[in-house]
Formats: C-alpha cells, sequence, structure tokens
C-alpha cells in the first residue's frame, strides 16, 4: 500500500481513481435518467468538489447548467459544527431543478444548511449528489439523492477533500492510518 505524509499525518491509499470513476459513471447515468427532461442546475461547493464537479459533468449529457458557490472551510480532522453562509450564486433559481454537488456528507449538518439556503430562493425541487458519504457519522434527518460511494467513519483526503488546506490535488482518495 501506497503512503503519503500530509503535514504532520500520515495516510494510505484506501480508493483509486479506477474505483472512484466507475462509481462516479455510476451516479451520472442516474442523473441522465432521472432529469432528463428537468434542465437542472447543478450547484458544486467549493473547494472540496472540484474535482468531482469536473468529472461527474464531464459524463452528464443531458440539458443543464452548472454554478459553484462556497461555504466555511473545513479546519483539522474533525467538524467544527459552525455553519457559513452560501456565497456567491449569481443564478435565478426560483421555478429550476437544482442538484447540490458536494464532496462528502459527515454528520450533515452542511449539507442541511445548504439545502436549507437553497429552498428560500424557491426552487422546483433541490436534489443532492456527494461523492463520498459517511453513514455511521450522520447526525440530522437527510434525503440523499446520488452517493458515488459510502465509507466509514476514518478522516479522509485526496480527490479534491483535504487536511488543513493540503492533499486536495491527489487523484486517489486516502484515509488516516495511526
Ligand atoms: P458535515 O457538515 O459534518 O457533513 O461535514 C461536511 C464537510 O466536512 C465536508 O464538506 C468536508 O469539507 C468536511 N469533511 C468531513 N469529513 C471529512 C473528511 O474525512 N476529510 C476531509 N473533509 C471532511
Ligand atoms: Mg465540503
Amino acid at each position: 500500500m501506497e503512503n503519503v505524509k500530509i503535514k504532520d499525518k500520515e495516510f494510505a491509499l484506501f480508493i483509486p481513481e479506477t474505483k472512484i470513476l466507475e462509481q462516479i459513471g455510476r451516479v451520472a447515468e442516474e442523473i441522465n435518467r432521472d432529469l432528463a427532461d428537468k434542465n437542472p442546475l447543478f450547484v458544486c461547493v467549493l473547494n472540496g468538489s472540484f474535482m468531482f464537479a469536473a468529472d461527474l459533468m464531464k459524463r452528464v449529457n443531458i440539458s443543464s447548467e452548472i454554478s459553484f458557490v462556497k461555504l466555511s472551510s473545513y479546519k483539522g480532522t474533525s467538524s467544527t459544527g459552525k455553519l457559513k453562509e452560501l456565497i456567491g450564486l449569481q443564478e435565478d433559481i426560483e421555478g429550476r431543478s437544482v442538484v447540490i454537488v458536494e464532496d462528502i456528507v459527515d454528520t450533515g449538518h452542511t449539507m442541511v444548511s445548504v439545502i436549507e439556503q437553497l429552498k428560500q430562493k424557491n426552487p422546483a425541487d433541490v436534489r443532492v449528489a456527494t461523492l463520498l458519504y459517511k453513514p455511521n457519522a450522520l447526525k440530522v434527518e437527510l434525503k440523499l439523492d446520488y452517493v458515488a460511494m459510502e465509507i466509514p467513519n476514518d478522516f479522509i483526503l485526496g480527490y479534491g477533500l483535504d487536511y488543513d488546506g493540503y492533499g486536495r490535488n491527489l487523484s486517489d482518495i486516502y484515509k488516516i492510518v495511526g
């Protein structure tokens, strides 16, 4: 197993890029099938979702638009619980089908907050597409429409996800060791 050291921590290869892309392909097929006549707007949550968004959108072949928003940054290896405002959405989403594109759902607090903030703008409907989901960490009631991969509660990084800002550029996903 290939290991990487990021700042003070060691990480081991967990999900190779080939497997990530395979699961993203499956999610894209589901989206192409479900939303063919809905002309959705994909709202990608930066920074973590940038690689997922790119690989997902390359495989989405229906009429759609893509936009990027930002939230609070994630510090260290545990969720801060502090929720921040959704910024940067220029599009009018009233009456529109929206698909949130997120890197990971951990406790679910972030996703609930993003959904609430988008719903205040009266979209037709809001769906969630997440690359990763930690079902054992979920603390809220939340419906996830598209999940590429479910993972255990370990801290992970790579493929857009970071540890204190580093490791987002790795093309595979790594998990913390020790
Ligand atoms: P939640 O609000 O607890 O669901 O946290 C979601 C956010 O925490 C994600 O958008 C990530 O930015 C971050 N996060 C949660 N788990 C991890 C992880 O294992 N690695 C890196 N970031 C994570
Ligand atoms: Mg995130």
